[in-house]
């Protein structure tokens, strides 16, 4: 039975900063703190361990709602990050995307995450692709009217719409499918994250809280997808036989 070696493309849903904060009797602010300062360790060590692309879920285009005080602590988490790691990103040849609707976010932070995308971009180790003010159906829409205009517009022809064409209206769309999709704190959703490229995506839930997922969880994640049998809707005998 085949299978798998190391997964090229890993999304994270980094959850569970709030009830860490809360556990330790913290305002949830400490929690995100935390959370930024796993973020970095993951992003370092999935580098490290060959992963191609790193997709990890920062801000969902719900997060809006959250009280303004709360939205605007992750708006500066965001950049004191950019402003503390872009060099620890150019030395490990890592490139950096976002994906979302970034024209929500305030000013200086789309500009800080615009320069450091610009600079990184012709690095050739790994991706990180952040995703800020995303949301897997807002992705979907804005492809399709993307798609709609140029119908209406007579660059494309309705009868030429595939999966292909999607896929290639989405943010950054030469990223591959997720591989493996680890998801913290226990919560068993997809949480409106990125449903195109996870549709083959293995899942793995675990109950520890974002702040505390160290290198070694992370590792115990590689290691459980590497014994994963993997079909894609086809049959063990067909799987067998691909080589
Ligand atoms: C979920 O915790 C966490 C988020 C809102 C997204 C993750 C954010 C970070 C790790 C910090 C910012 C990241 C960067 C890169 C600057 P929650 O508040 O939903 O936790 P809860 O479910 O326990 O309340």
């Amino acid at each position: 039975m085949a299978k798998n070696a190391l997964p090229d493309h890993v999304a994270v849903i980094m959850d569970g900063n709030g009830r860490w904060a809360k556990k330790r009797g913290l305002p949830r602010a400490f929690g995100h703190r935390e959370g930024v300062a796993t973020v970095k360790k993951i992003v370092t060590h999935a580098a490290e361990s060959g992963v191609k692309v790193l997709s990890m879920f920062a801000f969902s285009a719900e997060n809006w709602l959250r009280p303004a005080e709360e939205v605007g602590f992750l708006m500066k988490l965001l950049d004191d990050y950019i402003a503390s790691e872009s060099r620890l990103m150019m030395e490990n040849n890592i490139r950096f995307l976002v994906s979302g609707r970034t024209e929500m976010v305030p000013e200086r932070t789309g500009k800080a995450l615009r320069e450091l995308s610009a600079l990184s971009s012709g690095n050739t180790g790994m991706t990180l692709n952040l995703l800020i003010s995303y949301g897997a159906k807002d992705e979907l829409a804005d492809a399709v009217r993307h798609i709609a205009r140029d119908a209406a517009e007579g660059r494309l022809n309705w009868r030429d719409v595939d999966g292909a064409l999607i896929r290639s209206r989405l943010y950054n769309p030469e990223l591959p499918d997720v591989d493996l999709l680890i998801r913290t704190s226990g919560e068993h959703r997809i949480s409106n994250f990125m449903l195109w490229r996870i549709a083959y995506a293995e899942l793995y839930f675990t109950d520890i809280l974002w702040p505390d997922f160290s290198e070694k969880d992370f590792d115990a994640a590689l290691e459980d997808f590497a014994g994963r049998v993997r079909r894609f809707g086809k049959t063990d005998e067909q799987m067998e036989n691909r080589g």
